[in-house]
């Protein structure tokens, strides 16, 4: 048997760094390795390994937990060290920044949200997508570009650009992928034929149908607490992948519209 490290066994290497800098390094090294083919198992069928309830940070532990475990296509390994190698690069872009403003990344109080949107959907796959990217990454859409704007008027046209050119064109893809996997998933369910094509064939076969929306909505309903809040980035969110009647019908109303 090889004793070449799969992409699970990397992707815990990465969850365990605790170093922020230093983890979106492995975390880029490894994304290039399974990129270029120089890693060229998923993970081990024979072996099961511990993945760590609160590691230092996101994105790898969707490999690490579920790669596996639902037997997802390669694919799906593929899509999620892009969004791990984009996220990672978005943190060193940003860490640079702060450095060249004077301040460094940990000066200010975070919120831990996503991490513990990840922990409580870390038994179901379906939920860590509907609710990391198609809910949280997919909110980021709607408020990036006011962030964008404040940057602006604010005179900082460097980190504007950074956010525009490189974070936000990049989080459109990040929530592309939730939709993705979402929809394959359901339509696996339905038919688990359909797991061995790749996954455009299956989208173009069958119609993404009310029967998905339905599973997004009560998936949502069930592990999102509270309303979504408009208004929302119809455009970001159709180039994304999903329409308003993915998201609709789970908002408050908009008071301050009228
Ligand atoms: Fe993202």
């Amino acid at each position: 048997m090889s004793t070449e490290e799969t992409l699970v066994e990397a992707a815990l290497r990465i969850l365990n760094t605790a170093d922020p800098v230093e983890k979106a390094r492995i975390g880029d090294q490894v994304a290039n390795k399974w990129l270029q083919g120089l890693i060229s198992q998923p993970y081990n069928p024979s072996q099961d390994l511990p993945v760590p309830d609160r590691p230092a940070r996101l994105t790898n532990d969707i490999i690490a937990r579920f790669g596996k475990q639902e037997s997802m296509p390669r694919e799906f390994f593929t899509d999620f060290v892009k969004v791990a190698q984009d996220e990672g690069r978005h943190f060193s872009l940003l860490n640079a920044r702060l450095k060249e403003l004077g301040s460094f990344y940990g000066a200010l109080p975070a919120h831990d949200g996503l991490w513990d949107s990840a922990i409580a959907t870390s038994k179901d796959l379906l939920a860590r997508l509907a609710i990391e990217h198609c809910v949280h990454e997919a909110r980021g859409l709607d408020v990036v570009p006011t962030t964008i704007s404040r940057f602006r008027n604010g005179g900082d046209n460097q980190t504007a650009e950074l956010l525009e050119n490189v974070v936000y064109p990049e989080e459109i893809t990040h929530c592309a992928a939730g939709v993705k996997w979402f929809k394959y998933l359901c339509l696996r369910s339905r038919n688990p034929i359909l797991s061995d094509l790749p996954l455009e064939e299956n989208s173009d076969t069958v119609e993404v149908d009310n029967e998905v929306i339905q599973k997004f909505h009560s998936t949502v309903r069930t592990y999102f607490r509270g309303p979504l809040k408009p208004p929302f980035n119809e455009q970001a969110r159709k180039a994304a992948g999903f329409g308003p009647q993915w998201y609709e019908p789970l908002a408050v109303k908009d008071y301050s519209v009228e």
